[in-house]
């Protein structure tokens, strides 16, 4: 079974970002390896893919699943349908308020829309309300429309280095983001700063298969910096502000943040302290690094399972 081939077959082209001015950290030599560049030149490769290549093709459509009322989500919903709204692409919103949430509510709205052919990604909102296990729903959702890539066979594909699945949004976008700038992955050291099903398990998976050495370090790490300091490449998703300081990273060591906190002030900010600028040779901003990304790949993903699900075509 294969979902959807590699991006480039679909027409995808990854920019070189490596060329071109560089943009620096202040007041230091760390290059910014901008998220927000690369999503900007990938949604106009999805509006030019749907306007010229996939033209008469339906648009693609993303269905999300918001259940309960969570304010950050909230939030990040608004911000991904603006994107998918710029390049061209449908979303509809399916909101189950918090007292109707239940495993066969929501089981009932997504096997509608698996059945719908007129939407090609769903994507189901987490966290849920009233502590409800997000895997047998996730589960439920037809893998070939799973564009969060969190269904168990989209999550077994990778495990197992088979790129017949669709991928998750996160660690995706920040592959595609160090390819782009040229870094590097084969043969060096990776180590990626937290062990989640969304973040930290997928891109050590996805280091591993292009033949990264690759640690995951975690909260029940007793100390994190032996394997830190000797890598090449950290990829950060601890969920702790400001945890990765200048300690931790090796002299010219490439860094995603891939940590995203509000401070009292209202400022976002990730798990990297600033001061990492002054050690490592390339780091992502937040804003405008991982963050981007994650919904860029939402879009890619959402075209290619999209352009995947016409009969007869690919
Ligand atoms: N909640 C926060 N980030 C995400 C994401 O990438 N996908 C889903 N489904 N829910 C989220």
């Amino acid at each position: 079974m294969t979902f959807w081939k590699k991006p480039e077959s679909f027409g995808f082209r990854l920019p070189d970002l490596s060329l071109g001015e560089p943009e620096f950290f202040s007041g230091s030599k760390c290059r910014k390896l901008s998220g927000t560049k690369l999503m900007n030149d990938l949604l106009k490769q999805c509006r030019n893919l749907v306007e010229e290549r996939y033209l008469g093709y339906p648009r693609p459509c993303l269905a999300v699943v918001l259940a309960g009322d969570h304010p950050p989500s909230e939030v990040y919903v608004a911000h991904k349908r603006k994107r998918f709204a710029d390049c061209g692409f449908d979303t509809q919103l399916h909101r189950v308020p918090a007292k109707e949430t239940s495993y066969d509510r929501l089981f009932s709205v997504i096997d509608q829309l698996n059945s719908d052919a007129a939407v090609h990604g769903i994507l189901l909102q987490l966290p849920l309300p009233g502590g409800l296990d997000a895997a047998p729903l996730l589960d439920r959702i037809n893998p070939a429309k799973d564009v969060d890539g969190f269904h168990i066979l989209n999550a077994g594909f990778l495990s197992v280095g088979r790129y017949d699945g669709l991928l998750s949004c996160t660690p995706f976008g920040v592959f595609a983001l160090l390819r782009a700038y040229g870094v590097e992955i084969e043969g060096k050291s990776v180590t990626v700063v937290g062990r989640s099903n969304i973040v930290g398990k997928p891109a050590a998976l996805m280091a591993v298969n292009a033949r990264a050495t690759v640690s995951v370090v975690h909260k029940q790490t007793p100390d994190i910096r032996p394997f830190t300091r000797m890598s090449d490449i950290l990829i950060v998703g601890a969920g702790s502000h400001h945890l990765i300081r200048s300690e931790h990273v090796r002299p010219g060591a490439v860094v995603v943040d891939v940590g995203i906190h509000t401070t009292p002030a209202g400022k976002l900010e990730g798990d990297v302290h600033p001061e990492v600028y002054q050690t490592a040779s390339m780091v992502t901003p937040v804003p405008g690094g991982v963050g981007p990304m994650t919904i860029a790949m939402l879009c890619v993903n959402t075209a290619m399972a999209c352009w995947s699900q016409v009969p007869g075509q690919h």
